[in-house]
């Protein structure tokens, strides 16, 4: 049975281990580029012995970005920056994955930390946000929403091809389609956010034609040696919204449609959830591993799985095939070294570059020399 520091081979991409850094948005970008922050941030986390690292969602039209901040990939020049990012990840011995995604009614706010309120259409860094229906979120996101008409909804497919054929220009070598977290995939799946009529809305197999087109527009451009993977809102946590049996039947029916592994999280297509699991450990772990179970894909989750034993059992149990970790990575970019060292793994420098690797493993005398405190015994 492999445990977290057993390399992952999906298609043509072998990981060196099953810890990703998972899709964090920054709100440092300028036009939608990548710049030296990002470079910073995830060759960091790469050169820290991370698997798989994620960039933030990049947005796949400049309407689909959160904030204006935000990364995007609708514009050739946007790989520049991007190449950058996947050239150092590449050089610190990690994968480089690209998250693709549209904010759909949840757009058009200010960055987190000036407040995040939800900016009106006609606001100079606003614009209109659209969705399957003309239903706003509610609360601090109440401004209308624009229902997308089919010939619209035909142009985002195409947005996710051109997205996706510059992803690979810029070296990525897996692509994740974001269809969690209350964005425009997971308000089409959503009965709270998708009341349309026609064969966009209504029973399970219509809520998911946006993401098959969406699969296939990708699959038809990026190459099968790479992973095809989505992250799928699975559960609304509302009697009204998407219910977990409903994912499980999801994911059974998108996976024809070129997925190599699915990660699941949340819906958040709304706020009113019956339970607010947050403070739980590893809360999705139930979820994920029925995916896996019944539907024989391999799964990704993220969600408090932060704790090296944690992280470590779920693969090891079998429950799940790769661990995202999100806050974890934000606030330790040598987190897989420092689980290699509390797991009592025979050499975790050596999932740092060689260029110190070397000084760590042979200029050694004192155990405070390191500034590590004393490794558990194996
Ligand atoms: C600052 C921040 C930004 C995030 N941005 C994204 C994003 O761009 N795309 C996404 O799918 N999830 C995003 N998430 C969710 C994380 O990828 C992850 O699923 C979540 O934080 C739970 O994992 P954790 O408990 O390891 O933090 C973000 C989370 C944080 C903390």
């Amino acid at each position: 049975m492999p445990d977290l520091f057993s390399p992952l081979t999906l298609k043509g991409v072998t990981l060196r281990n099953r810890i990703a850094m998972s899709p964090m948005t920054m709100y440092r970008s300028v036009d939608g580029c990548m710049n030296d922050f990002h470079i910073m941030l995830m060759g960091s986390r790469a050169a820290g012995g991370f698997g798989l690292v994620f960039t933030e969602q990049l947005a796949i039209t400049p309407g689909g970005r959160t904030s204006l901040s935000c990364a995007g990939i609708y514009d050739d020049a946007q790989i520049e920056g991007l190449s950058r990012v996947t050239a150092i990840i590449k050089d610190m011995g990690g994968v480089p994955a690209v998250q693709l995604g549209h904010t759909g009614r949840k757009s058009s706010e200010l960055k987190p930390w000036e407040g995040g309120a939800q900016l009106a259409p006609d606001h100079p860094h606003g614009w209109q946000v659209v969705g399957p229906s003309a239903i706003p979120f509610g609360g601090k996101y109440s401004y209308p929403v624009h229902a997308l008409t089919k010939a619209e909804i035909a142009g985002i497919h195409q947005s996710y091809a051109e997205a996706a054929k510059r992803a690979l220009a810029a070296g990525f070598e897996w692509l994740e389609m974001h269809f969690a977290h209350g964005y425009l995939g997971a308000s089409f799946f959503s009965p709270l956010a998708n009341q349309r009529t026609d064969e966009y809305g209504g029973s399970l197999e219509n809520r998911l034609r946006f993401h098959r087109e969406a699969l296939d527009a990708v699959r038809a451009v990026w190459p099968e040696r790479y992973p095809l993977t989505m992250r799928l809102g699975s559960d609304d946590l509302n009697p009204a919204g998407v219910q977990f049996d409903d994912a499980v039947t999801a994911v059974g029916m998108l996976r024809s449609h070129g997925l190599d592994l699915v990660d699941l999280s949340l819906g958040f297509n709304t706020d009113d959830m019956a339970e607010k699991p947050f403070n739980e450990m590893s809360f999705m772990i139930e979820r994920a591993s029925r995916v896996r179970r019944e539907i024989g894909l391999p799964v990704a989750t993220s969600w408090n799985l932060g704790l090296p034993q944690v992280a470590d059992s779920v693969i090891r149990e079998g429950l799940i095939d790769l661990v995202m970790l999100g806050r974890p990575a934000l606030s330790n970019p040598h987190w897989p070294v420092w689980a290699a060292r509390e797991l009592a793994q025979e050499d975790p420098f050596g999932l740092v570059p060689e260029d110190w690797a070397w000084w760590l493993r042979n200029f050694r005398a004192h155990d405070a020399c390191i500034g590590w405190p004393p490794a558990p015994e194996a």
